[in-house]
């Protein structure tokens, strides 16, 4: 709430942060700022003093609901963060939960589902541990492929039966084969396959403001009879200015992918500047998004899908670059840092 009179205004900034900082809330309708408001109240010619008795009443008021409701989050007793099973810890570690909140990227994630959701898409979670087989081979990348060593993959010591070691995926379209596969009898039923798939993704990067090694993608997959480019940047324009809530101009440029064909590179019109140029679309107006295009036949024939009867549009994309741009963030290793000025941000 915003207070009119400056002592008010300003007693009700201390009093906030006072209350953030003490362990029984209860204590801060008793504190002497509250105390000296009252006594001059008292003091006021009465013309004066029913203006300012209100905005004292409602200040009160704030506080007392803002300490009942830390009290009570207080209340819900403290986190356990030992690990389950973990041997080597002696007693258990507490983090209070007053302190909780939902980590922006997952908060962000939920706003990006409810878009698609309302779109007629469902949603799944890719793996953190996955093959050769679904990196690379189902994705139309042959052995030996050149493209292979585009993705910096993490691989493990251990190997598969088939002696590959497994892969920490590097990309949600790890998850292509698999969903194609599952919702293949939707298009028996006369029903599109349409949906996205959010997971983490590892890459084996040199880190800066804009490269993380962990990170988290969206892929989509859409697939029914007579599927082209023109679905695929409306179904991204949609969702975009959805999400930045505003009309925007989108663009493709041609650029490879074994797994698409055509495949484009994907950019919106900067939200920020509306193209009048600005530090985070480097003056250009334009930002590249996503990488996207009509999945190749190979890889919907690998799902066992006839493609002379269907075809499909597919993206993949950083979820962390979408938030970045909304919030101006602007160094991307802040979402795993486990900084609390940052997250509390978010709350
Ligand atoms: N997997 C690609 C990457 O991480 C992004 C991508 C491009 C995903 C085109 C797709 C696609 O589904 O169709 O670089």
């Amino acid at each position: 709430m915003d207070y009119q009179i400056p002592e008010i205004a300003d007693a009700s900034k201390k009093l906030k942060d006072q209350l953030n900082k003490l362990e029984d809330k209860s204590a801060v309708l008793k504190s002497p700022e509250l105390k000296s408001l009252l006594d001059r109240l008292k003091q006021l010619p009465p013309e004066e003093r029913s203006k300012f008795g209100a905005e004292l009443n409602a200040l009160k008021q704030e506080l007392a609901e803002a300490s009942a409701s830390q009290s009570e989050a207080k209340d819900k007793g403290p986190i356990d963060l030992s690990a389950p099973f973990d041997i080597n810890a002696t007693e258990p570690k507490y983090l209070s939960q007053e302190l909780g909140s939902i980590h922006p990227l997952n908060q962000e994630l939920s706003n990006v589902l409810d878009i698609f959701y309302r779109m007629g898409f469902n949603a799944y979670e890719s793996r953190e541990i996955d093959d050769d087989y679904h990196m690379f081979s189902s994705l139309n990348f042959p052995e030996g492929h050149p493209a292979r060593d585009d993705y910096d993959t993490f691989l493990t010591n251990q190997v598969d039966p088939n002696k590959q070691p497994f892969i920490a995926p590097a990309h949600t379209s790890t998850m292509q084969n698999r969903v194609l596969k599952e919702l293949k009898p939707n298009l028996e039923n006369g029903d599109p396959i349409a949906c996205v798939i959010a997971g983490r993704v590892f890459r084996n990067e040199d880190l800066d403001p804009r490269h993380e090694h962990t990170f988290y993608q969206l892929e989509g997959v859409y697939v029914d009879e007579g599927v082209n480019t023109g679905h695929l940047i409306a179904t991204l324009k949609t969702f975009l200015q959805s999400y930045y809530g505003k009309e925007l101009k989108v663009q493709t440029q041609p650029f490879y992918f074994p797994f698409t064909e055509p495949s484009f590179e994907f950019s919106l019109s900067c939200p920020f500047c509306d193209q009048k140029g600005c530090n985070v679309c480097s003056q250009t107006g334009w930002i590249e998004l996503l990488g996207c295009g009509m999945i190749h036949p190979n890889v919907l024939r690998e799902a066992g899908i006839d493609t002379d009867k269907y075809s499909g549009f597919a993206w993949g994309g950083g979820i962390e670059r979408l938030v970045m741009m909304k919030y101006s963030i602007e160094d991307i290793r802040y979402f795993e840092s486990g900084r609390l000025e940052f997250l509390r941000q978010f709350k």
